[in-house]
């Protein structure tokens, strides 16, 4: 039983890492604005336009989280509801999306909203 606790505790150790690793925030935050701006804005701003109602989401933008919670989002990231609507985003498009993301996050230095 002790030996199976520790076990699991060096599993969640190890998973908490990877996920850090993955979490990188180092890609290009200006590309990454302009990539939110195509890609997630459309169905993510205050008055949505994307034409299929059922899409409809609420806003966000980088101010909309605190970074812990884009940290959290990005490493959870295939359980978004609209994953499957941008599987055609690179992975560094995605890294630069995020790093744009958690660069303006609501307790970041610099907050930003994507008005
Ligand atoms: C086709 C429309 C559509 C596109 C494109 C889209 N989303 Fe979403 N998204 C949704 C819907 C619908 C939901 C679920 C309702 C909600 O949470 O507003 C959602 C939920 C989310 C959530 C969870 C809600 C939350 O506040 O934590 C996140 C994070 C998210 N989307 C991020 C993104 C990002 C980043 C992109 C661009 C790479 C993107 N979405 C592109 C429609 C879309």
């Amino acid at each position: 039983m002790r030996k199976m606790v520790a076990l699991s505790i060096v599993a969640i150790m190890f998973a908490t890492q990877i996920g850090i690793a993955l979490a990188a925030m180092d890609g290009n935050p200006r590309k990454g604005r302009f990539l939110f701006r195509q890609e997630c804005r459309p169905c993510h701003m205050e008055n949505p336009i994307h034409e299929q109602q059922e899409y409809h989401a609420h806003y966000l933008g980088p101010d909309a989280k605190r970074q812990a919670e884009w940290m959290e989002v990005l490493e959870n990231i295939d359980e978004l509801p609209c994953f499957e609507h941008w599987k055609e985003i690179s992975d560094s498009d995605i890294n630069d999306i995020f790093t744009y993301l958690y660069n303006g996050a609501a307790d970041s230095p610099t907050p930003e909203r994507c008005g």
